[in-house]
């Protein structure tokens, strides 16, 4: 579904990303892991349209979508929900959720109504606080109302820009188990994750970033048990040989 070839994104004199290439099928659900500046954000970013890519090339379902501007990537079926949440303070749940919609909102207007009541299925937590400015609601549910707004684009590709990012583990637990929902439903979903423990249990494949290259990827099970990985991610430590019966 997407296609990824030699993809280079400059920020100023910074080479963020240098000569990515990965594939992404249709119904898969990828981690995307790695260090304080590797390139994440970046990556995400150039798939929304946020950036324009220095070099490489981007299909989406076989088609060019490189350097097109995110109101149009937006059209082809990719949202985003970044890292910072994103969310209008002052507005009500119910009017973040529908500023999501704003490309299909009249053309739609009860498929919208409709995918309203489906983000508060998906988010039990949030019914009863679509009156609420959206300032109000804690950090957890900021979370659920930003992934809320990034479906109400109705995304075939769903780009989640770290969604743990601060809050308690019951709250990521709830989160990562409604993307496991969403994945039922066959959407296509990437998941950057500094929490790598909590990416890893619920994706079907992981990527590994360092200074703007995948440099290991494989399945999320088998990930789980890299050394690599367990050592740099997991800050887990090898553990010590037994010591030999004597
Ligand atoms: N707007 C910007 N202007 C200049 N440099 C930037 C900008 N955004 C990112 N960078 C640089 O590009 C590189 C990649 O940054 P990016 O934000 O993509 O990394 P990341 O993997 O998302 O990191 P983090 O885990 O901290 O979110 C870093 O060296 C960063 O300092
Ligand atoms: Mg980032």
């Amino acid at each position: 579904m997407l296609e990824i070839i030699g993809l280079q994104v400059n920020h100023g004199w910074v080479r963020a990303l240098r000569d990515l290439s990965l594939h992404i099928h249709k119904g898969e659900m990828v981690a995307v892991i790695g260090a304080n500046g590797a390139g994440k954000s970046t990556l995400l970013g150039a798939l929304a349209g946020l950036y324009k890519p220095a070099g490489g090339r981007i299909l989406l379902n076989g088609r060019s979508v490189t350097g097109k501007p995110a109101e149009y990537m937006v059209r082809q079926g990719i949202s985003l929900v970044p890292e910072r949440r994103e969310i209008f303070n002052s507005l009500t749940v119910l009017d973040n959720l529908l500023l999501g919609a704003y490309h299909h909102y009249r053309a739609l207007k009860d498929a919208v109504r409709e995918d309203v009541k489906r983000v508060l299925e998906l988010f039990p937590a949030l019914r009863g606080r679509e009156r609420d400015p959206a300032g109000t609601l804690s950090g957890g549910l900021q979370q659920m109302l930003a992934i809320g707004r990034g479906l109400m684009a109705r995304p075939s590709l769903l780009l989640l820009d770290e969604p743990s990012s601060g809050l308690a583990p019951l709250v990521v637990r709830e989160i990562m188990a409604a993307l496991a929902d969403l994945k039922q439903t066959g959407m296509t979903i990437v998941l950057v994750e500094q929490n790598t423990a909590a990416a890893l249990k619920v994706t079907d494949r992981a990527l590994v970033m360092e200074r703007g290259r995948i440099v290991l990827s494989g399945c999320s099970d088998e990930m789980i048990s890299n050394a690599r990985v367990q050592q740099a991610y997991l800050g887990r430590v090898r553990a010590a040989r037994p010591a030999a019966v004597l």
